[in-house]
C-alpha cells in the first residue's frame, strides 16, 4: 500500500540531534538544536520551575481536560507577559489568546487562522528564517514569500533590503517578524529600526504577526525583549503574537505556548476566540495542561516571577560568556577571520559565516555538529568544550 512513499530528508535542525546521537566519538558537541545546556553542558531544569512543580504536586491537581482554549490562568499571564501587565488592549478583552503546543503549534493555529479568515493569503518571512517557518505556513495553506533581512557581506541587519522589500509587498500582506533574539542570526533591528519598520509596515496596511520565542534571552529583560510587539501596538498596529516558552522557562518537552490576536473590540475578540476555538478541536481538540500550569504558577507568584527572571538573565550571561570565550580563543589560535559577530550577534544562536562544506567537515573531522546554514547554539557551548570548538572552527576556516 505504501510502496509509493518516497523516503523524506531528515529535518534540517532536529535530524543534527539524530547524527549527533549516531557518532561515538566521546569529545563530540551538538550545536545544533537550540536547547539551553548549563556549564557542564547538561540540560537545565530552571530552579524556579522545580519549585512551581513540587507545589503543584502538593495541590494534587485533577488531570481533566484543560478548556479548547487552554489553561485560562496561563493565557492571560502568558499576554501580561509579551503586552505588559498594563496594556489596556488586555485589561478591555480585545485580545483572544489559546494555549498552543509551544511555538510551533502556536504558529500553526496562526496560519489555520489566517488561511480561513484574512483576506490575503501572502505571508512574508525574514531571510532567512527559522527553518520550520516555511513549512508550517505552507501545510496552514499559506504562500509563503520573503523579505531581505541578513546582510552578509557585513554580518548585519539590512534595514533598507527590508524596508524596501516590506514596502514593496502588495497591500495588506502578512509580515512576519521576529520580536527578539532572531534565529538564525542573532540579528536583530534597533529601537530605531523597529520605528522605521513599524512606518514602513504602517504605510502599506499590513498585518504583522509577531513570533517570540525568546522574551528575556536577548537581553536578560524581558520588558526590553518585548520593545517592538509593545512598540508596534503603541503606533497603532493590531497584531497577532505566537509564544514559545520552551527557551525562557526551559519547558521544551512540555510543550508550552500561546497564539494571540489583537482586535478592535472585546465584541470582535469573542467572534475570533469562537473560530479558533473550531479551528484546534479539530486539530488536537485540547491543549496538555502541564507545562501551562507550571508556567502560571512561575508568573503568577510574584517571588517566584522574580526568581525566574533572575534565572533567565543567568542563562542569558552564561550564553554571553561562551561567546566571549569562542571569539578570545580563535583570535589567540591566530585566526585571520574577523570574529567580532560572535559577540555582536544576540540571543541563542551565533550565525558563524561557516559554509555548508566547513560545516561538514566539522562534522565528520571534529564531530561538531551543527545546522547546514552555519547557525550554532551557543547555548551549546560551555567551559570544558569552548576551546576545542575554536579549534575546529579555526582547523577549517584556515586554509
Ligand atoms: C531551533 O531553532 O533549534 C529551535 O527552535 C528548536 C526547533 O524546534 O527547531
Amino acid at each position: 500500500t505504501w510502496a509509493h512513499v518516497p523516503m523524506g530528508p531528515p529535518d534540517a535542525i532536529l535530524g543534527v540531534t539524530e547524527a549527533f546521537k549516531k557518532d561515538t566519538a566521546s569529545h563530540k558537541i551538538n550545536l545544533g538544536v537550540g536547547a539551553y545546556r548549563d556549564d557542564k553542558g547538561k540540560p537545565y531544569v530552571l530552579p524556579s520551575v522545580l519549585e512551581a512543580e513540587k507545589r503543584i504536586t502538593e495541590k494534587k491537581m485533577d488531570k481533566e481536560y484543560a478548556p479548547i482554549t487552554g489553561v485560562a490562568s496561563f493565557t492571560k499571564l502568558a499576554s501580561q507577559l509579551a503586552y505588559g501587565a498594563d496594556s489596556t488592549d488586555l485589561k478591555e478583552g480585545k485580545i483572544a489568546a489559546t494555549q498552543s503546543i509551544s511555538g510551533t503549534g502556536a504558529l500553526r493555529i496562526a496560519g489555520a487562522f489566517y488561511n480561513k479568515f484574512y483576506p490575503n493569503k501572502t505571508i512574508y518571512l525574514p531571510s532567512p528564517s527559522w527553518g520550520n517557518h516555511t513549512p508550517i505556513f505552507k501545510d496552514s495553506g499559506l504562500e509563503v514569500k520573503s523579505y531581505r533581512y541578513y546582510d552578509k557581506e557585513n554580518i548585519s541587519l539590512d534595514i533598507n533590503g527590508m524596508i524596501e522589500d516590506i514596502k514593496a509587498a502588495p497591500e495588506g500582506s502578512i509580515i512576519l517578524l521576529h520580536a527578539c533574539a532572531h534565529n538564525p542570526t542573532g540579528v536583530d533591528p534597533t529601537e530605531d529600526q523597529w520605528r522605521q519598520i513599524s512606518d514602513a509596515v504602517k504605510s502599506r496596511g499590513h498585518f504583522v504577526n509577531f513570533d517570540a520565542a525568546y522574551l528575556g534571552f536577548a537581553s536578560g529583560n524581558v520588558d526590553k525583549d518585548a520593545f517592538a510587539i509593545r512598540h508596534f501596538i503603541k503606533e497603532g498596529h493590531r497584531i497577532a503574537l505566537c509564544q514559545s516558552f520552551a527557551k525562557n522557562m526551559g519547558l521544551y518537552g512540555e510543550r508550552a505556548g500561546a497564539f494571540s490576536v489583537m482586535c478592535d473590540s472585546a465584541e470582535e475578540a469573542k467572534k475570533v476566540d469562537s473560530q479558533i476555538k473550531i479551528i484546534v478541536r479539530a486539530m488536537y481538540s485540547n491543549p496538555p495542561i502541564h507545562g501551562a500550569r507550571l508556567v502560571s504558577e512561575v508568573l503568577g507568584d510574584e517571588k517566584l516571577n522574580q526568581q525566574w527572571l533572575g534565572e533567565v538573565k543567568g542563562m542569558a550571561d552564561r550564553i554571553i560568556s561562551m561567546r566571549t570565550q569562542l571569539k578570545n580563543h580563535l583570535e589567540e589560535l591566530g585566526s585571520k577571520h574577523d570574529w567580532s559577530h560572535i559577540t555582536s550577534q544576540i540571543g541563542m544562536f551565533c550565525f558563524t559565516g561557516l559554509k555548508p562544506e566547513q560545516v561538514e567537515r566539522l562534522m565528520k573531522e571534529r564531530s561538531v555538529y551543527l545546522t547546514k546554514d552555519g547557525r550554532i547554539s551557543v547555548a551549546g557551548i560551555s567551559s570544558d568544550n569552548v576551546k576545542y570548538l575554536a579549534e575546529s572552527i579555526h582547523h577549517v576556516t584556515k586554509d
